[in-house]
């Protein structure tokens, strides 16, 4: 089989992730400080994946562009591919035919990440030659995924986001395909949310009888288009990471794997891990507690925080309760007001939520 090439979808909408991806993709919103997209091009450089396509849109290209640069730092040749309007995961493909051309390619979509690595995936796509490789991991809801139903191992039927589930398999958001899938993508229609499902482009492939071999992911998978899951991302990628402590600590206790990143302050300071502290945070006289990624230049400041990722630059002062499973976005300031009348003071951008004691 010739070589494999990458293909990385991280255009869309963010809806799901508003108000943060009202000014940013959601792609770069970080997991354990870094862009959930950097895991994906990592992944497909260590299964040697290194020719990777990406997609993008008009909107947000310009910062996923900044963010990924020509590609060096991962030891990947980048392209970047302008999709003019989310018109669905097929027509993202589509659009990437020029770069594409005959080769085979590994997809994944942007906003997704995937414990294990793709180098066994992509090994047993060579060594089989299937006409495409899809991933499913069984899942409380399915409605909210493409969903695969199988019948002795072999794919019968997929369905994007069904109202009535026939099965628990979800389609994860990584697959390797054969340049069929242009030719499927080129022959589906829209479907009534009004883009061409990839989902559909596959169930093509079945339905000329050609082979689409199904695998069972067994490690953890998540879709992080939600606060929800992009929390669950947060600890996942934490509890794995490696105690090292280079910026300045001061009259602090460190529990446990803590990342302390140059240029970063801690003077009273309980941080008990797994956490990450980005370059030139400032932590003081506060309690950073387990699964918390604290992104560069925030700030903490009596104020305790747990389970919770905190964006470039976001501050919160003088906080009397504990903040948990909370995303603050860039530059998001939350502290405790001295003026009187004592009373609660917002400014507050849309799609925000805030929850009170
Ligand atoms: O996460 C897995 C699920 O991903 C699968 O189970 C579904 O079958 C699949 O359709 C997809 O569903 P989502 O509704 O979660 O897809 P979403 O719109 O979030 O798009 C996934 C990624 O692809 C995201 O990074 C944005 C990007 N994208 C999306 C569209 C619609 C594009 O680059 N272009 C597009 O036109």
């Amino acid at each position: 089989m010739p070589q494999l090439k990458g293909l990385i979808l991280s255009g869309g909408r963010g809806t799901r992730l508003r108000p943060i991806t009202h000014t940013s993709a959601k792609q770069l919103v970080p997991v354990a400080n870094q862009p959930v997209l950097f895991y994906g091009i990592r992944s497909m450089v260590e299964a040697g994946v290194t020719d990777i396509g990406i997609i993008l849109n008009p909107e947000t290209g310009g910062e996923i562009r900044d963010a990924c640069g020509d590609g060096s730092q991962f030891g990947a040749r980048l392209t970047f591919i302008e999709q003019t309007s989310p018109d669905g995961l097929a027509h993202a493909v589509l659009t990437a035919e020029p770069f594409l051309g005959d080769a085979p390619f590994v997809m994944y979509l942007g906003d997704n990440l995937l414990q294990g690595g793709l180098t066994g995936l992509v090994q047993q796509f060579q060594a089989n030659q299937p006409d495409a490789m899809i991933l499913l991991q069984p899942v409380d809801d399915p409605r909210q995924y493409g969903v695969a139903e199988l019948r002795d191992g072999r794919v019968t039927r997929l369905v994007e986001k069904p109202a009535e589930p026939k099965s628990d398999l979800a389609l994860v958001g990584v697959y390797l395909f054969t340049k069929r899938i242009l030719e499927a993508a080129k022959a589906i229609e829209p479907s009534p949310r009004g883009e061409l499902e990839i989902t559909d482009a596959i169930q093509w492939i079945v339905d000329q009888g050609d082979r689409v071999e199904p695998h069972v992911v067994h490690g953890w998978w998540k879709d992080t288009g939600k606060l929800a899951d992009m929390l669950e991302a947060n600890r996942l990628i934490l509890d794995v990471i490696e105690r090292r402590v280079d910026g300045e600590v001061v009259d602090s206790q460190i529990d446990g794997r803590v990342v302390v990143e140059a240029g970063a302050r801690l003077e009273r300071a309980v941080v008990r891990g797994p956490v990450v502290i980005g370059a030139g945070a400032v932590i003081t006289d506060s309690y950073i507690g387990p699964y918390s990624s604290i992104a560069a230049g925030a700030v903490v400041e009596r104020s305790e925080v747990e389970h919770s990722i905190l964006l470039e630059r976001a501050q919160l002062i003088g906080l009397e309760g504990r903040i948990e499973s909370s995303l603050l976005g860039r530059d998001v300031v939350v502290r405790r007001g001295e003026r009187t009348p004592r009373a609660y003071r917002f400014m507050v951008g849309d799609n925000s939520e805030i929850e009170i004691l």
